[in-house]
């Protein structure tokens, strides 16, 4: 039996990245997964694959950024298993362009995604929490919330908003026994950082290779153990903080980065 044996959990961008190595640990340990996610494509193989392993499995389409379609999705789950036990806010965007090339829609988009998602999610699943006695949130924010990072600005300052958001939602939902906590991943890659125009340091390499190339660099220079993370690194840090284990954490942001981040 798994830690979270019975517990039905959603993952919202559950259908890749990160979120498919939330959804993967969550199972692993017992979970039923809902995997709520904008991309239907992705988010149907990665249930399949977790069904493949014997979990049971639902999927919704949700934009995080819109009120009513968090909702209907918080919905759909519910009328699915019969309640949420663990919602794990993990969608996010990092916006289409770096440093001065940056436009007003990447800002609007990271923080439409990245921190009025956190909200919408969480408000809609609030009700049903109040009403099973209890409940647990993680936000998948970032080290970018925790130091702005040249070239970034639109995605750093809504990773620190969602920090932020988990502080005062934890205020404001632990007296109705609801935890909220935050990871703060550090470097994993993803889609999120292939489908990037140039990346970390503002190169303006357009080749993947060339990015990846980047991307160890920077690994070999500011990660004091010296590897990547994986999705499922992440995933084994929810699966913590929504255990029993973690019954006394809440308004915490756990560094999930090999140490790039101390603070
Ligand atoms: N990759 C990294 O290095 C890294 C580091 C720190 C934090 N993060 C954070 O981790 C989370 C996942 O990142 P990833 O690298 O797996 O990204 P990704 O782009 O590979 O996956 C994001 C997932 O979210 C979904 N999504 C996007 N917009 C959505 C919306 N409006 N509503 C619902 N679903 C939506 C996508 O369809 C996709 O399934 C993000 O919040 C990201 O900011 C990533």
């Amino acid at each position: 039996m798994g830690r979270l044996s019975g517990r039905i959990a959603m993952v919202t961008g559950g259908g890749r990245g990160i979120g498919q190595g939330i959804s993967t640990v969550l199972a692993r340990e017992g979970a039923s997964i809902v995997i709520a996610d904008i991309d239907l494509v992705n988010a149907e193989r990665t249930a399949a694959e977790l069904a493949a392993g014997g979990a049971a499995t639902f999927v919704v389409h949700c934009d995080v950024s819109d009120a009513a379609s968090a909702a209907d999705a918080v919905s759909a789950a519910v009328s699915r298993f019969g309640r949420v036990d663990i919602l794990v806010n993990n969608a996010g965007v990092v916006g289409s362009h770096l440093g001065a090339g940056a436009t007003e829609d990447d800002w609007d988009v990271c923080y439409e995604v990245n921190v009025k998602g956190i909200w919408n999610m969480t408000r809609a699943a609030a009700p049903h929490f109040f009403e099973s006695g209890g409940g647990r949130v993680v936000n998948i924010a970032s080290i970018a919330g925790r130091k702005g990072t040249g070239g970034l600005p639109h995605y750093c300052a809504s990773k620190a908003a969602a920090i932020s958001i988990t502080q005062s939602l934890a205020q404001e939902l632990g007296p109705r026994n609801i935890n909220v906590n935050a990871v703060c991943p550090g470097l994993l890659w993803t889609d999120m950082w292939r489908n990037l125009e140039g990346m970390i340091g503002a190169n303006d390499t357009p080749e993947v290779v060339e990015r990846r190339q980047i991307f160890e660099r920077y690994l070999e220079t500011n990660c004091p153990l010296r590897r990547e993370q994986t999705p499922e690194d992440i995933g084994e840090a929810v699966a913590f903080l929504v255990s029993d284990a973690a019954r006394n954490i809440t308004g915490q942001s756990l560094n999930v980065d090999g140490g790039i981040e101390m603070n």
